[in-house]
């Protein structure tokens, strides 16, 4: 008789979180997205990077960062000399949340309840995972995955210790990238992220 190895074990579960996590009501966020984006990429992959939350063009393509944050994302982790195709890529909160603004819609930052509401999948998405390595972009990521507020600019450039046993890691958005108005101020960021990813890199 065939025996259950790890991996299909472990896409059986990862199949059936995603499958409720589609049909989500925990917070009012569900009624005005289109779906619900699950994390997306090889559920072996050590590495797994945390996101807001999707944008506009991640409600409608049901996938994470494929809008204008997630190509500033590839390139990014393209210098770096990290593959996407070999990390696993999520959310800290899964609807997109926004108001509407005549034909746009118009991000909204997430509330701590509705990044704590989510964390009901992350948390669960986490664990089936077991990366070595958790590197959360931005503010929200860090809440959700250290269960307390930070700031980026005092958690950066070093590992955390994870009570899971994995490596965490806090740096920016990409997204905060598109919003530096300076030009010399942007390419200096934008090095530094590079950096900050090609020493994750090193380590996993
Ligand atoms: N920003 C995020 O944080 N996540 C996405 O999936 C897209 C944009």
């Amino acid at each position: 008789p065939a025996v259950a190895s790890r991996p299909s074990n472990i896409a059986i579960s990862w199949s059936a979180l995603r499958d409720q996590a589609m049909a989500c009501t925990r917070c009012p966020l569900y009624h005005d997205a289109t779906q619900t984006i699950f994390g997306e990429g090889p559920l072996d992959a050590p590495l797994v990077l945390i996101g807001e939350q999707p944008g506009d063009q991640e409600d409608l393509a049901g996938r994470p960062f494929v809008g204008p944050a997630g190509q500033l994302l590839d390139r990014a982790l393209d210098e770096a000399g990290i593959d996407r195709a070999r990390l696993y890529v999520t959310n800290a909160v899964k609807h997109f949340k926004h108001e509407r603004r005549g034909k746009r819609r118009i991000h909204q930052t997430p509330e701590t309840s509705e990044i704590q509401a989510c964390r009901w999948w992350l948390d669960q998405e986490l664990d089936i995972l077991r990366p070595r390595i958790i590197v959360a972009l931005g503010v929200t990521a860090a809440r959700a995955l250290l269960g307390k507020a930070v700031t980026i600019s005092r958690t950066r450039g070093a590992p955390i210790a994870l009570e899971s046993g994995a490596e965490g890691w806090v740096t920016i958005h990409p997204s905060f990238l598109l919003r530096v108005p300076d030009e010399a101020r942007k390419a200096q960021e934008r090095a530094r992220f590079v950096e900050e990813l090609r020493e994750i890199g090193t380590r996993v």
